[in-house]
């Protein structure tokens, strides 16, 4: 960590590859993220950007590991779990080395679209872990995200975000078409689909999904701890899944903390009435047809 040089560090630009903003570094590389080798028994974690994702990395550590923090400390979470198509900034290993270079059985995880994912992943049938978010929380979280993270775009000010969210031009694209992509691909592969409002809301009954999902049986005393280990507070204070462990020239948490809010319903404080109307109007729109419904307050 020590050899990167900060001054290499700037926001990098997004490139379209079949119609979906990646990364330049992402879509550079994206013959050998394309050929991935994915392996039978890898388990992938899928999301949408700020729907999560560390949040459920953290609780399947836990699972696999019977419940023992110290275990989950062994790495900050970036490094237990590789991010595949993730590449850069240099001399970061990318995802695919790292993953590459893991034993299995390996967790792994990615922001992809449906149709980006790697098709070993299908091939090999592997299971699949999928978050959602509601939109409204989950385009909050992407704004804060974009402020504090030195690799992404300048977001603007809030009004021009939200446009540029809806719009479908952010790093991996539509939030619309991802949450109904994935949504659909749960009846043809083994993917568990999951909502950020229900572990909010049911953590016990969530985890307890994950862990029958995984085949992995809980007693009780190992599902209170993972509770315990995995909510907010824990994991804000957690070096090891809070992401303080990088360079503030890379995550400025001064400017806003990785581990921000986690509530569901904080887009009250960002939305105006038009906006949130707006939204609720192209979401009803969008995922009319999909049988998806997301609550946007406990
Ligand atoms: P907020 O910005 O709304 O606080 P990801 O891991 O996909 O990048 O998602 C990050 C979002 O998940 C942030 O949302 C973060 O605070 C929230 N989050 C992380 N761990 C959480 C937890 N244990 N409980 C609830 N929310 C959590």
């Amino acid at each position: 960590m020590e050899s990167l040089d900060p001054s290499s560090v700037k926001p990098v630009k997004l490139v379209n590859i079949e119609g979906i903003p990646l990364f330049e570094d992402t879509v550079d590389q994206w013959q050998t993220i394309w050929n991935f080798k994915a392996k039978p028994n890898d388990l992938l974690i899928c999301t949408y950007p700020k729907a999560g994702t560390t949040w459920m990395q953290e609780i399947v550590d836990m699972i696999q590991h019977g419940g023992d923090p110290e275990k989950c400390a062994r790495a900050p979470i970036y490094e237990r779990i590789p991010f595949i198509e993730m590449c850069g900034p240099k001399p970061f290993p990318t995802g695919v080395e790292e993953a590459e270079a893991m034993p299995s059985p390996r967790t792994l995880k990615t922001h992809l679209p449906v149709h980006l994912l790697p098709p070993s992943f299908w091939e090999q049938k592997c299971k699949i872990i999928y978050v959602a978010r509601n939109a409204k929380d989950n385009v909050v979280s992407y704004f804060h995200f974009h402020r504090m993270d030195k690799t992404m775009q300048e977001p603007g000010s809030w009004d021009e975000f939200l446009e540029t969210f809806i719009s479908g031009t952010v790093a991996y694209g539509s939030w619309f078409d991802h949450v109904q992509d994935w949504w659909k691909a749960k009846d043809l592969h083994p993917i568990l689909y999951l909502f950020y409002e229900d572990i909010k809301e049911n953590p016990v009954q969530e985890i307890q999904k994950v862990a029958h999902f995984l085949g992995v049986e809980l007693p009780e005393s190992v599902l209170n701890q993972i509770v315990e280990h995995t909510k907010f507070e824990s994991m804000k204070g957690n070096p090891t899944a809070n992401y303080t462990t990088l360079p503030n020239w890379l995550m400025d948490h001064t400017i806003s903390p990785f581990m921000r809010k986690g509530i569901v319903g904080d887009w009250k404080e960002h939305f105006t009435v038009a906006q949130s109307e707006r939204l609720d109007d192209i979401c009803a729109l969008l995922l009319r047809d999909s049988g998806l419904t997301f609550r946007t307050q406990l």
